[in-house]
């Protein structure tokens, strides 16, 4: 099966890395791909958000299949104008993207199907956000008057959401957003955060084992949000009483209302979740893999990857089941100087460690100068991910790796997975 993959980030890369291990591959091309990607698979250039460049793009590889990676072309309907010229697609159409693109589409479908979520109150307009949080201060309302969440409606790129108990902090974060957007401000949840993929062709789905994130920035949970910092796979709390749990409140209620409400769908929904003390709470739908969770799952999986993906696009998701391989994985981002705030693009990379069966390097945005030399391209340049026979060899061998990858400005979390199995 020949397949195009559309995407240039580290998890793009790492679908890239599975399926070309698949005895099932045939010829493999990205949409525009990275540096890495490029050992793997032809890249062809364009943008993957824009619908004629992937239409000529499909007909001229002549794939069998398109995996669409990131949101924004799913939200820009490249997966509806395929599927329209007869091909076949993993990733929804528009209408069903904005359970992301719309985290107020999102959140309206998840009340109607009874899915437990955080308190949420939403805002068109300051002046009604202010008086509400005016008339909260006195503490009428416990939720309401401690920290808070705020949310952008529509697509962010992993900064949409802001969280804070400063009040003017938050009135300053809720002007920027309702400029020109939407607010969501939701109560404050505690726990620890899920995130759970569940394949479907729109009639059935198969729920894979779970990975965690790790949002913060800084070690020990601290410093403002990122696109996630890196991710551990399997989840050792994840047990299956837990998972029935998610499958009964919040996976299997969503696809009954979706069914209802008539929005098709054929490839991942991920559920990002957050595991209180009164039970596993939605915090939102994305309508893609999670980047960097993929990065860690896919190395793992024992059932071909190309078998899942065709069965979720073909419509043939019933009695499938994916396994994982008995090891650990423990993905590490390494991200540029200044990130999550501004940073720089195009800085030589000095040294990267190849990688092996001890650790996987998966690209994110980057590309070769005119001299060949490799350089960044985004935040998050490189996922590391350290493989082992449990998570501590797993983390051993992500830290090696993630030391020898070296450009300036270079940093990781040392502590992914760590508050999973020591605290
Ligand atoms: P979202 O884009 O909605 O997943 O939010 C991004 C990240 O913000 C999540 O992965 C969490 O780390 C954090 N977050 C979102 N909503 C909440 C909430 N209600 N309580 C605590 N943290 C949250
Ligand atoms: N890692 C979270 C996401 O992909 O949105």
């Amino acid at each position: 099966m020949k397949v195009l993959i559309l995407g240039s980030g580290a998890r793009e890369h790492a679908l890239a890395w599975a399926i070309e291990r698949s005895k099932r591959n045939a010829g493999l091309f990205c949409l525009p791909g990275n540096a890495g990607t490029e050992d793997l698979a032809l890249n062809l250039p364009g943008d993957p958000a824009d619908p004629a460049t992937v239409i000529k793009a499909w007909k001229s590889s002549g794939a069998d299949l398109v995996v669409v990676g990131p949101e924004a072309p799913l939200a820009a309907g490249v997966a509806d104008a395929l599927r329209a010229e007869g091909a076949k697609v993993f990733g929804p159409g528009a209408s069903a993207a904005m359970l992301e693109s719309s985290k107020s589409f999102g959140r309206a479908l998840a009340d109607k199907a009874g899915v437990p979520c955080a308190r949420t109150e939403r805002f068109k307009t300051l002046p009604d956000f202010e008086r509400w949080l005016g008339s909260h201060r006195g503490g009428r309302s416990a939720w309401a008057s401690g920290t808070l969440v705020l949310k952008k409606s529509g697509l962010a790129a992993g900064k949409g959401v802001f969280e804070s108990a400063d009040r003017s902090e938050l009135a300053s974060f809720a002007a920027q957003v309702l400029a020109d957007d939407e607010l969501l401000v939701e109560e404050y949840l505690s726990g620890y955060e899920l995130s759970v993929f569940a394949l479907t062709d729109g009639t059935d789905y198969a729920i894979l084992p779970p990975c965690a994130d790790h949002k913060k920035a800084l070690a020990g949970n601290l410093g403002p949000n990122t696109g996630g910092m890196g991710a551990i796979c399997p989840v050792p709390s994840a047990d299956k009483a837990l998972m029935a749990m998610v499958d009964k409140h919040i996976v299997a209620p969503t696809f009954k209302m979706m069914a209802k409400e008539g929005l098709g769908y054929r490839g991942v929904l991920f559920f990002g979740i957050m595991v209180t003390q009164s039970g596993p709470k939605l915090l939102e739908y994305n309508v893609r893999w999670g980047d960097p969770e993929t990065q860690s799952l896919f190395p793992l999986l024992a059932t071909d990857p190309l078998d899942m993906l065709e069965a979720a696009a073909a419509g043939s998701v019933a009695g499938m089941e994916a396994r994982l391989r008995d090891q650990a994985a423990v993905g590490v981002t390494v991200a540029s100087g200044g990130y999550p705030g501004a940073y720089a693009k195009g800085i030589p990379v000095d040294e990267l460690p190849p990688s092996d069966h001890n650790a996987l390097v998966f690209h994110a945005g980057t590309a070769r100068s005119k001299g060949r030399k490799l350089v960044t391209g985004g935040g998050r340049c490189f996922t590391v991910v350290g493989l082992g026979a449990d998570y501590f060899e797993a983390h051993t061998h992500a830290m090696e790796a993630a030391r020898k990858v070296r450009f300036e400005g270079a940093w990781f979390r040392p502590d992914i997975g760590k508050a999973f199995f020591l605290d």
